[in-house]
């Protein structure tokens, strides 16, 4: 971690503006530190150039059901890049065809799939973000709906190109079709899934890799008492119950380059009554350091339907701010964070080491461009496209 803590200039009235009145060259170098949000931030060999990040968002759009990023994967993501994102993370990547969560996801369990990755990657790169890819197994929850095909919060039939969903016990979720209940060859499998689709993401460019252990899919059914009902060595307590992620990560780990980050997302809690929490979670992230995972980006929910989320800004980063503090470990926070100064505040006040803006970066995908000028930044400070330069926050003309 770089720089921590320190109070950046530019804060507060006058937006950090020079007596010229545009952000600037004439202000004092005292006063040029740059806001806690774009201060570079280092994972192993990978310099981030901040701390405003693009968390996972599937976006349900691969309509041949291939599993291939289209054309419109890569607008959606190198548009974001080119609006100064220090990190994108993609939105959930299958392993495997039944690790989908719907149909129209996508994958990276072939040549083909992590071909298209690579042009979106190294695009993304040349805007200066970090690409991550999100590896996921939907679990109990695949072979759900998606707009184009509708069975939204269902299962999508056999005939219509769905699959019969697998998960650690035969628990359905919600009103989605009970599960098939994995066997341990199941289980080796996934976690060779997870370390061929971490090796093909490796081959196609990404600079980083993310798990997927949260909202319910498979990696966090596993930890789950309330889904995991399993007798075998992957179930019981809690070290039978985080088997299977250390077996994936170590897995993943094995075939990512020693200087590249290895990130987990988790939801501290399933906010159910004798479901999972918050200890539970800060212990996980304990054991995930000392397998070799750099970051753990923390988030809550999706794993037992129909609880009650106290959602309001910023509502999940006391759980970020908890696991950094308890397992020492670095975080992202994530949910409901959207304006410029509340991201700061949290990077700048230790809540977490970098904030993750999702929905707002949906509407609007040069937010890290508008932060850094609301922020009072100069503009030599910021990465601009060049050709955009002209077009920049602050400028009125
Ligand atoms: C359209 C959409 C798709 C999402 N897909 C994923 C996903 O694939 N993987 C994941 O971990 N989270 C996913 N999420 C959750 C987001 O990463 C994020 O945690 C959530 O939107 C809260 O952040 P926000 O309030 O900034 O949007 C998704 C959210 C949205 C809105």
């Amino acid at each position: 971690m770089v720089d921590q803590g320190k109070k950046p200039a530019g804060e507060g009235a006058g937006g950090g503006r020079g007596p010229s009145g545009r952000p600037g060259k004439d202000r004092p170098e005292q006063d040029r530190a740059l806001p806690a949000l774009f201060r570079p931030f280092r994972l192993r060999d990978l310099t981030v150039r901040n701390r405003v990040w693009m968390p996972p968002m599937d976006m349900y759009s691969v309509y041949r059901h291939d599993g291939i990023p289209t054309q419109f994967h890569y607008q959606h993501y190198v548009s974001r890049a080119l609006g100064g994102f220090g990190v994108i993370i993609t939105e959930a990547t299958a392993v495997s065809p039944d690790g989908r969560i719907s149909p129209c996801d996508v994958g990276i369990w072939n040549d083909e799939q992590a071909r298209a990755w690579a042009r979106i990657a190294e695009d993304m790169k040349a805007s200066g973000t970090a690409p991550m890819v999100q590896l996921n197994h939907s679990g109990r929850k695949g072979s759900s709906g998606c707009s184009s095909m509708g069975h939204i919060n269902a299962t999508v039939p056999v005939q219509e190109g769905g699959w019969q969903p697998a998960g650690p016990s035969p628990i359905p979720y919600g009103h989605m079709d009970t599960p098939r209940e994995m066997s341990v060859r199941d289980i080796h499998q996934v976690t060779d899934d997870f370390r061929s689709a971490a090796r093909r993401a490796v081959q196609a460019g990404f600079a980083g890799i993310e798990l997927h252990a949260a909202h319910g899919y498979l990696l966090s059914e596993f930890l789950d008492p309330l889904i995991n009902k399993r007798g075998d060595e992957y179930g019981g307590d809690l070290s039978g119950r985080m088997r299977l992620l250390v077996e994936v990560t170590d897995a993943v780990r094995d075939v990512m380059p020693v200087g590249m980050p290895l990130l987990v997302r988790v939801s501290a809690t399933d906010w159910a009554p004798g479901g999972w929490g918050l200890e539970e979670t800060v212990e996980v992230a304990r054991v995930l350091k000392l397998h070799g995972v750099d970051l753990i980006d923390v988030s809550t929910g999706g794993l037992v339907p129909g609880v009650s989320i106290p959602a309001k800004p910023g509502y999940q980063v006391p759980f970020a701010t908890q696991v950094r503090n308890q397992a020492l470990v670095p975080v992202t926070a994530v949910g409901l964070i959207t304006r410029p100064k509340q991201a700061d505040r949290i990077v700048r006040k230790n809540q977490a080491d970098a904030v993750e803006i999702g929905r707002a970066a949906l509407r609007e995908p040069y937010w890290p461009l508008r932060a850094a000028y609301k922020l009072g930044m100069d503009r030599e400070d910021i990465h601009y496209p060049e050709p955009y330069a002209r077009g920049a926050y602050g400028i009125s003309r």
